[in-house]
């Protein structure tokens, strides 16, 4: 009965709208204007609404998507993603607005995650800018770029929590810490979406991937996903909440599966937890060909992998066409029905709306704006200072750095001449042929260059490791013949930088790794750059945590620079001159061995801790929770990293030592600048719970806090501490501060030695 009258009602609907385009009507309330379009849609249209297509033939999944422009003239596309250029998007707009039949714009969308033209440094890198300001910032102008570009939706942030250096795309996210990644994941939302989504500056953001995404077994992408309910809720889950709580237009669902079911197709994670328990109104999209690889996942044919997809809560289908194809017959079989499909119309015709497209579907569209703003000059400026912001000094014995202005230098390694690898991975629209290595960025010094070294030894695995062919240079001599050269490049030098580390597609997707060393191929050449017995420099590019034992012991300074975006080599210049003091600080722990992986800094405690917890963690105690052949703690903890000056952190205090249920303690430290060098400390506290329902961290990051000093000038940080701060998923699953006593600690990393407490009530 009911399946007959929505088949009266649809085709109603369509004989009352046939030839009519949508018109937009601003006294219309938007419920009712949406209402009146979905009323005037056949099936086939809804189910158009929810197929987003991608443009060109390259494809990174399971299939590719067919027929684009036959589809959109005949409303069977309800967006498009990685399409680029102003002109191309208003030719795709048209067809859509003029030759559908009723008109509805497109939504473009797009992998803008560390800026659009301008790259900025990759994800890992911005974290490591313990910046709020610069998360904002970096998604502001990638907004203001993508949409003077056509763009209006971004498939970013990506607030993965990851623990495993192992997994390539941990360079995409924020590291391993929950708090930090929350912020982070809170302030793109801001700096894309702005205050009005319909402006012409903002874009829709995508939280992703939900969820999880960020712990396969062993490091290995696409891998499964084993975890507890409470790790979920108190360590993974959080950041994509803070991306729901800022009012994320979208969210895309990640390749894993959960708790056995893939996220694609689970029902508990999109309508329970993403929905109903967090109240998210948005969109669902899954990802590249999600709904298909739930064939693979063991899910069933393709009808029934997209019904159980649309039974979840999906709305969106990315690439792979599996509602555009089945959904008619799992609606005429009973398999899903019509309420669902209308649901998720409804929702993606809502985020058209709030993007202002039904009143302008060319709102985006503006060849002046383009030409403008893409890549202008301010962008790039703030690209290159947001990039000294990211880079983390790791070492710097006898104040080696910063460089004297007039300092001689040789300049080697594979990394140093290789600028389309600066914008680092994910970077799609970056203007390459604009990007600036290191040896550009030190052409007004004076530098001796030599290659030195291949990235690495095995022509296979560089091809593999450069496969969009963005490639460091290959030179065909022996390794020892270019040793050779850069030996030599080193006789009449005060100073020897080595640029090394990965090439930019070593980390990204499909780039799991087990072995976290710099290549043997660099290393061979550091050994001989040791040897001279010059001050050797290591400026290191990577996408992970990477294991440098040696590289600690033999350099005299390592740079951390990730991929610091369009502008890196001139940022790093900057740096190492000393124009701009280094203050990042590492958003993951770099372990000593890939052996300690997943090592971080919140940790529990077991049963049986080392003994002493002042001690190295490096001495060997028999039945206690430790290794035989390495220490317990990483060689640089998280949060840590160097500056050119010195900061003294004392004179920690609480407004008080009781704090009742929903109040708040005042927490402050005096921070000085010690040294010689203006610069910037980012202040860390930390608390830990002292007794539980379930064992607690033996850390948690609840503050941080950036603070600029002169040298010799010194300040008061105050962090305001709220019991709401306090609050974990406990044995119960319930989201409780419980009372007791807590420590809390400040300091300048996870290792943070100043401390206090107080009681709960
Ligand atoms: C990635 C996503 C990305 C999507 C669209 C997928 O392969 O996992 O992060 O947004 O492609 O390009």
């Amino acid at each position: 009965m009911t399946q007959k009258l929505i088949v009266l009602c649809t085709l109603f609907g369509f004989a009352f709208g046939f030839g009519q385009k949508v018109k937009f009507d601003k006294n219309k309330p938007k419920d009712q204007f949406i209402n009146e379009i979905i009323s005037k849609m056949t099936l086939e249209e809804k189910i158009g609404q929810l197929n987003l297509p991608s443009s060109g033939d390259f494809t990174t999944g399971q299939t590719k998507s067919s027929n684009i422009g036959k589809n959109i003239e005949a409303g069977k596309v309800g967006g498009l993603f990685n399409i680029k250029g102003v002109e191309r998007i208003r030719d795709v707009q048209k067809v859509a607005v003029e030759n559908s039949r009723l008109g509805i714009p497109l939504i473009f969308g797009m992998d803008i995650i560390h800026g659009y033209e301008t790259a900025f440094p990759i994800p890992l890198g911005l974290a490591a800018s313990w910046d709020v300001s610069v998360y904002e910032k970096m998604a502001r102008i990638s907004a203001q770029e993508g949409t003077a570009d056509g763009i209006n939706w971004t498939f970013s942030p990506m607030v993965d929590i990851s623990r495993d250096p192992r997994w390539g795309r941990i360079s995409e996210g924020g590291g391993e810490d929950t708090f930090l990644v929350s912020q982070m994941s809170k302030y793109m939302v801001k700096g894309y979406q702005g205050d009005d989504l319909a402006a012409k500056n903002t874009m829709m953001a995508c939280v992703k991937h939900f969820a999880l995404y960020g712990a396969p077994t062993a490091g290995r992408d696409y891998n499964h996903v084993d975890m507890s309910r409470w790790t979920m809720f108190n360590t993974y889950f959080p950041p994509y909440k803070a991306g729901v709580d800022a009012g994320v237009g979208s969210v895309m669902m990640s390749f894993n599966d959960v708790d056995g079911v893939p996220a694609t197709g689970n029902k508990w994670l999109i309508d329970d937890v993403l929905r109903k328990q967090w109240g998210f109104d948005g969109f669902v999209v899954t990802d590249y060909t999600g709904i298909n690889e739930m064939i693979a996942h063991g899910m069933g044919d393709l009808q029934q992998v997209s019904a159980m997809a649309m039974n979840a809560g999906v709305d969106m289908d990315m690439v792979g066409e599996g509602f555009l194809t089945t959904l008619e017959k799992s609606l005429n079989e009973g398999k899903v029905n019509i309420a669902q499909i209308d649901a998720a119309v409804r929702r993606i015709l809502e985020a058209k709306y709030d993007l202002g497209l039904f009143e302008d579907p060319y709102r985006y569209i503006d060849s002046k704006r383009a030409k403008k703003e893409v890549f202008a000059k301010e962008h790039v400026a703030e690209a290159r200072r947001i990039a000294t912001e990211s880079f983390v000094l790791l070492k710097n014995e006898n104040q080696v750095l910063p460089l004297k202005p007039d300092a001689k230098i040789a300049l080697v390694g594979p990394m140093a001449d290789a600028a389309d690898n600066m914008p680092g991975t994910w970077s799609v629209a970056a203007r390459f042929e604009a990007s600036v290595s290191l040896k550009m960025g030190l052409k007004d010094k004076n530098v001796v260059y030599a290659h030195g070294a291949n990235l690495v030894d095995d022509k296979v695995l560089f091809d593999n490791a450069t496969i969009f062919g963005k490639k460091p240079k290959w030179d065909e001599r022996s390794a020892d013949e270019l040793i050779k050269e850069a030996i030599e490049a080193t006789k009449n030098v005060d100073v020897i930088i080595a640029a090394v580390g990965e090439s930019s597609e070593m980390s990204g997707e499909s780039s799991s790794m087990v072995n976290l060393d710099i290549p043997v191929a660099q290393k061979r050449l550091l050994q001989a750059m040791y040897d001279t017995g010059k001050p050797v420099v290591v400026v290191l590019f990577t996408g992970r945590a990477k294991t440098l034992m040696e590289e600690n012991e033999k350099a005299d300074a390592i740079l951390n620079t990730w991929f610091g975006g369009t502008e890196s080599g001139n940022a790093i210049a900057d740096v190492l001159f000393g124009k701009v003091n280094p203050s990042g600080k590492l958003p993951l722990t770099f372990p000593r061995s890939v052996g300690q992986v997943p090592i971080y800094y919140a940790h529990f405690s077991t049963g049986r801790p080392l003994s002493d917890e002042k001690s190295d963690g490096c001495t060997f105690e028999k039945f206690r929770s430790n290794y035989l052949d390495e220490c317990n703690t990483p060689l640089y903890e998280f949060g840590y990293g160097l500056s050119y000056t010195t900061f003294d952190i004392s004179n920690l205090k609480l407004d008080k030592t009781t704090l009742n249920q929903g109040g708040s303690l005042k927490v402050t430290v005096q921070v000085k600048n010690t040294g010689n060098y203006d610069g910037a400390e980012v202040v860390q506290l930390y608390t830990r719970d002292m007794v539980g329902s379930i064992s607690r961290p033996v850390k948690e990051l609840k503050g941080f806090q950036k603070v600029f000093l002169k040298k010799g000038e010194s300040k008061t940080v105050e962090f305001n501490l709220t019991t709401e701060d306090l609050k974990f998923y406990n044995a119960e699953m319930k989201f409780v501060a419980e009372p007791g006593e807590f420590e809390v600690f400040v300091g300048n990393s996870s290792n943070a030695k100043l401390k206090s407490k107080f009681e709960l009530k």
